[in-house]
């Protein structure tokens, strides 16, 4: 990557997302531009100029309102970023609906799937033509995302998939929700096991499509497990937090990944944590009464 680099976080005003951007500032170049966003504009100006100010920030920080359930603004972002920079060469996609123990995950389902699948699958689509050679583009996802999580019957939806059919396996498990048949089918009813073998599904999907002219460029496209993150979102579900690490450090094993000289063909195109590829067949179907946040 010669010249200033462009970089960008989803859901990047809190949390883990937060921290990557820190991370991404304080490791890149002073010339480069670190893009912070997030669906609020006070909560996105303010990590903005937060991060912008820290001891450690060398390259250049600025907040954009990208609320990433709105597909034509992720698409228009895309798009704005070819025509001012040639394109862009880091996307790290995070957003996350965040859910409470307590609530119905049926009722918050749609959230959930937008902000997590239909997002996931937008930033693929918009931002995957426009990364340039040595580009990075990096969905988070989690441990949870391996295809033995979700119940024999619903494999063949994510195993081998297309994107499109992976949409397609999305739109089908929402619509259950909706109808009341989502568990009798086999889905399970906490949403966060679903939506992370879509994510990873999409991103084999599309890294089976790329992978030859990427690794030829040296660009890398991979999901990745940060471990758990102590975070709002994580902490209401679980007792013990002895096992989650601080946003900062959890972002920096990501960011090792991210920003290696070269890409190893081994992680392309799959679940990666701590560097280590997590293999798309391994897991077993949660029971219900488990914390599945789990990373
Ligand atoms: N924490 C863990 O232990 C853990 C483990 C494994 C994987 N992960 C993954 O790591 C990622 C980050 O999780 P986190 O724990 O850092 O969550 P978090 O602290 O709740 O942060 C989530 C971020 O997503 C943003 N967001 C929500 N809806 C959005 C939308 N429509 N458009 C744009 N941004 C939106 C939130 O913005 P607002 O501030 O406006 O709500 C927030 O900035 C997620 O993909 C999660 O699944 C986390």
């Amino acid at each position: 990557m010669n010249g200033p680099r462009i970089a960008l976080v989803t859901g990047a005003n809190q949390g883990l997302g937060r921290a990557l951007v820190e991370g991404l500032a304080a490791r890149m170049n002073p010339d480069d531009l670190v893009l912070l966003t997030g669906r609020d504009r006070r909560r996105v100006t303010d990590a903005a100029s937060g991060t912008a100010h820290l001891p450690g920030t060398r390259a250049r920080v600025e907040g954009h309102v990208l609320d990433v359930t709105d597909t034509d603004s992720v698409a228009h972002l895309a798009e704005d970023l070819r025509a001012r920079h040639g394109g862009v060469d880091i996307v790290i996609s995070n957003a996350v609906a965040r859910l409470l123990p307590g609530e119905s995950q049926a009722a918050r389902a749609d959230e959930f799937i937008d902000v997590s699948n239909s997002a996931t699958h937008a930033v693929l689509r918009s931002f995957g033509p426009v990364l340039r050679p040595r580009g990075r583009l990096i969905v988070v996802a989690s441990s949870l995302g391996t295809l033995g999580h979700l119940d024999p019957r619903l494999h063949h939806l994510f195993d081998g998939a297309s994107l499109d059919q992976v949409e397609y396996a999305v739109e089908s498990w929402r619509s259950a929700v909706h109808h009341g048949t989502a568990e009798e089918a086999g889905w399970p009813r906490w949403l966060n096991v679903p939506s992370k073998v879509a994510q990873v599904a999409a991103v084999r999907a599309v890294a089976v499509e790329r992978r030859e002219h990427d690794l030829a460029d040296g660009t890398l496209i991979a999901s990745v497990c940060p471990g758990m993150v102590d975070t709002a979102t994580s902490r209401p579900w679980f007792s013990d937090h002895s096992g989650a690490r601080p946003p900062a450090e959890a972002a920096a094993a990501v960011l090792d990944l991210v920003l290696a000289d070269h890409v190893d063909p081994a992680l392309y195109g799959e679940l990666v944590r701590f560097g280590k590829v997590l293999p798309w067949h391994d897991g077993t179907p949660p029971v219900e009464q488990d914390r599945i946040l789990t990373p």
